[in-house]
């Protein structure tokens, strides 16, 4: 029951690595020895493939000091990957854990949303924030801000899109259509940025019939970028079918001067080195896989070291996982009202679970601690983990779907002019 299994990342070594991780004696969040009820012996091991031997794989280097190792990154997610969560992945592992995307027009504008979403927690190190814009000025002066005010230690941006909101004006993922277009957003961000390190993240292509991913990925590479990720299907395919790994290698050995990471369909640790075995990736990109299971992190940071892994938690791990996430929630914006938020958290987290429709029902309704915490105690805390929805797809799920592009995008590929003011609406997704 101690919390050894955690390990602190970043200020551990001082200078903003993330590599080098230590395990420490007594738990981070409350400072005592016990970690909120959850267990951590360790039993598990990786399941039908050869474990990963010493100097197999490598720290993705981002440059600035920051090795990524594990080289795992919590993929950036609309409305998930917040302080809260993101420290909460942290406790159980190491890698990297990128923040929601914000929109360059709407942080220029000082949109409060927008403003709010570029916070992170005071402890934490590297700050990666995902940036998004259609317009390479606004994208560099965005990005020039944001370095100068020191406000961040990484920026990826998103080029994958799907949201018909704006591929349909020609921005997400329609726009690396126009490559020129496409240099120069990434030019923008990179000449901006300083030693910041700027990545890259696209799909495929807008449909099999329009993949772009291979002139992205070498247009990163010029234009100076410190690494690319590609989420291995089009979008079309929106989080359809599977992610088409073979992509993944054929990017990798297209682009060799940079790291390449590799997106989609990782659920498990074996996964992820299944997929940087398979495909030659540096590291990957994990999205859906770690919804309601930031334990997973722990995972992955045992496998890469060779590891045996904690047990897989309990319904009362998993009930007091669920109950430092919703304060942590409750604790960063400030009142019991943004539990609402939580409350997809809290189906994930419960996925499998045999805890009865009435109280699943209420915990899909949550308003206060109080209530998660006595709506969670009515469960059965010895229940086992339920194995059978280890691979099963959360969030998600859609598609395929037609993309809509603006009329005529087809027809100017060189331009390099920015798309209609609609690009730059405030979604996100990838
Ligand atoms: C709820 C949700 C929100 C997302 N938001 C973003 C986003 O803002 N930016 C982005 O690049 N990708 C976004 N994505 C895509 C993920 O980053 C990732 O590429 C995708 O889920 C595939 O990886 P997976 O199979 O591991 O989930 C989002 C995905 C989900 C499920």
């Amino acid at each position: 029951m101690l919390c050894s299994a955690l390990w602190t990342v970043g200020a551990a070594s001082g200078d903003g690595r993330i590599a080098g991780r230590v395990p420490v004696p007594e738990c981070a969040v409350h400072g005592t020895r016990r970690h909120h009820g959850w267990v951590q012996t360790r039993n598990r091991t990786l399941q039908n493939i050869t474990p990963v031997e010493s100097g197999e794989f490598a720290p993705i280097p981002l440059g600035r000091g920051i090795d990524v190792w594990p080289p795992v990154v919590l993929a950036p997610m609309a409305g998930v990957t917040d302080v809260p969560f993101r420290r909460l992945c942290r406790q159980f592992g190491a890698g990297l854990y990128v923040n929601q995307m914000i929109t360059a027009r709407a942080w220029l504008e000082n949109d409060p949303k927008t403003l709010k979403l570029a916070e992170f927690g005071a402890d934490e190190s590297p700050r990666s924030i995902q940036l998004y814009g259609t317009v390479p000025e606004e994208v560099g002066e965005c990005v020039r801000r944001l370095v100068e005010q020191d406000e961040v230690d990484h920026i990826d941006m998103n080029f994958g899109c799907p949201a018909p909101k704006v591929t349909r004006h020609g921005g997400g993922a329609a726009l690396p259509i126009r490559k020129n277009l496409l240099r120069r957003i990434v030019r923008a961000a990179v000449t901006n940025a300083g030693d910041v390190p700027v990545t890259i993240k696209f799909r495929k292509g807008v449909s099999d019939d329009w993949l772009t991913f291979l002139d992205t990925g070498r247009i990163a590479e010029e234009e100076g970028c410190a690494a690319i990720a590609l989420h291995a299907r089009t979008s079309e395919q929106l989080y359809s079918g599977q992610a088409d790994w073979a992509a993944i290698a054929e990017l990798k050995s297209h682009v060799t001067s940079i790291p390449v990471l590799g997106n989609g369909d990782i659920w498990e640790a074996s996964d992820a080195i299944s997929m940087m075995r398979a495909t030659g990736c540096d590291g990957v990109v994990i999205g859906r896989g770690c919804l309601g299971r930031p334990w997973l992190f722990g995972d992955f940071a045992a496998a890469f070291d060779n590891r045996p892994f904690a047990d897989l938690p309990t319904l009362g791990d998993t009930a007091a996982m669920m109950q430092e996430h919703a304060r942590l929630v409750v604790e960063w914006y400030g009142s019991e009202g943004a539990l609402r938020t939580f409350r997809k958290h809290a189906l994930w987290y419960l996925m499998g679970y045999a805890i009865g429709g009435e109280t699943r029902n209420r915990i899909a309704r949550i308003e206060t601690l109080d209530e998660l915490r006595m709506l969670l105690e009515s469960c059965d805390p010895d229940q086992e983990f339920p194995v059978q929805v280890l691979r099963q797809p959360r969030s998600h799920t859609g598609g395929p779907k037609p993309v809509v592009v603006p009329e005529g995008w087809f027809d100017d590929l060189e331009s390099d002019q920015p798309p209609g003011r609609g690009a730059d609406a405030f979604v996100s997704g990838g």
